[in-house]
């Protein structure tokens, strides 16, 4: 599964101009103040910098995950709703960066007086590329950065610890890995686990040379703009079964047996994209079988009387369905065609 590599190629259209370097990250800030305390009492002050402090991330209004890597980058969950950005205000973020496939909600952040730019990587690993775009708009553009995926707990810690690496000579492959596990990034993604290893820091020159231009929205292909639409479908799914298969109360305008046929019409749609063709016949048959699986639900859903024990198991039919694709298209890096 290679058309995420659209993203890089688009945005490798991008316009330069020279401008001096602002400043890159810095050490990690909970390292700085440990650094301070122990300055006074122990005689290792001068160690190198520790890993990130074991504390748990932050949950704010509107946003999860939340985790300050350097004095000038954050990493965390996508903003959603306007409290999200308001939490974003108070911690004095100036650029949200998105990583992720989803459109960024331009409107909100021009609101709050904020830059979005949305530089989006997939699953099985960050190409050199784009590991470089992303490192030089943390570099570049005005602080505090939030950098975010969907959680903040995968693409987002992932790229942030890229870019930390690729800024600061001083941040080792452990202090970076650290951040993921802070995070819960979840070890299968192997790839993710190698953008962060193998990650360089950026030469002098390249920091100081000519700073692309960051845009706002990048196209994604097709396929990932419906893996987009399916993922929301599954959350207000996950949503309803929480709430014992009706309307749940965080979201009046969900019903549960609308999602479950959005979800089928979404997966039907997917595969009457063009593109699917250069997909491997395996995918194809897997998405028909989802439709299945979607219908399933949906009937159970409308039934009278309902059968609870069927509905719980059509969901987690549906859930191991999404897990099967991914493991095989999505979370690996493609062993075939290397990344550029
Ligand atoms: C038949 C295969 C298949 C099924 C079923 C499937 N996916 Fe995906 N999904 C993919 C592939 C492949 C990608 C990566 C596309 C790319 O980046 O090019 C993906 C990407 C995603 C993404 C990332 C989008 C982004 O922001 O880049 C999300 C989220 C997602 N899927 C959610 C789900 C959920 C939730 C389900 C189940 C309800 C599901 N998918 C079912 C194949 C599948």
């Amino acid at each position: 599964m290679r058309s995420r590599l659209i993203y890089a190629s688009v945005a490798l259209i991008s316009i330069f101009c020279v401008c001096a370097a602002t400043i890159g990250c810095g050490q990690v800030a909970s390292q700085k103040q440990q650094k301070t305390s122990q300055s006074a009492a122990s005689p290792e002050a001068d160690a190198p910098a520790q890993s990130v402090d074991a504390s748990k991330p932050l949950e704010l209004p509107g946003l999860h995950n939340v985790i300050r890597v350097t004095e000038k980058l954050w990493s965390g969950s996508g903003p959603e709703a306007e409290e999200a950005f308001q939490s974003l205000k108070e911690l004095g973020i100036r650029t949200i960066i998105s990583v992720d496939g989803a459109r960024p909600n331009l409107e909100l952040a021009r609101r709050y007086g904020m830059r979005y730019v949305h530089l989006p990587v997939g699953y099985d690993g960050i190409p050199g590329e784009q590991s470089r775009r992303i490192a030089l708009a943390v570099h570049h553009l005005p602080g505090p950065i939030y950098l975010h995926c969907h959680h903040g707990r995968h693409r987002g810690p992932t790229a942030a610890a890229v870019a930390w690496r690729s800024l600061d000579r001083s941040c080792r492959a452990e202090q970076a890995l650290a951040l993921l596990k802070k995070a819960g990034t979840d070890p299968r993604y192997v790839g993710l686990y190698e953008a962060v290893r193998n990650a360089d820091s950026l030469p002098d020159e390249v920091l100081s040379g000519p700073v692309p231009e960051f845009p706002e929205i990048t196209p994604v292909p097709a396929f990932v703009e419906a893996m987009v639409k399916v993922d929301t479908h599954w959350h207000h799914l996950q949503a309803c079964r929480k709430a014992g298969w009706k309307t749940p109360p965080e979201h009046p305008d969900v019903v549960p047996r609308h999602e479950a046929l959005q979800l089928l019409e979404t997966y039907q749609e997917t595969l009457r994209l063009p593109e699917l063709q250069d997909h491997p016949a395996q995918l194809r048959q897997w998405l028909e079988e989802e439709v299945q699986q979607a219908r399933r639900l949906m009937e159970l859903l409308e039934a009278m009387p309902t059968d609870p024990p069927a509905v719980e198991a059509a969901f987690v039919r549906l859930q191991e369905g999404c897990k099967r694709c991914h493991a095989h298209y999505r979370d690996v890096p493609d062993p075939v065609k290397p990344m550029p």
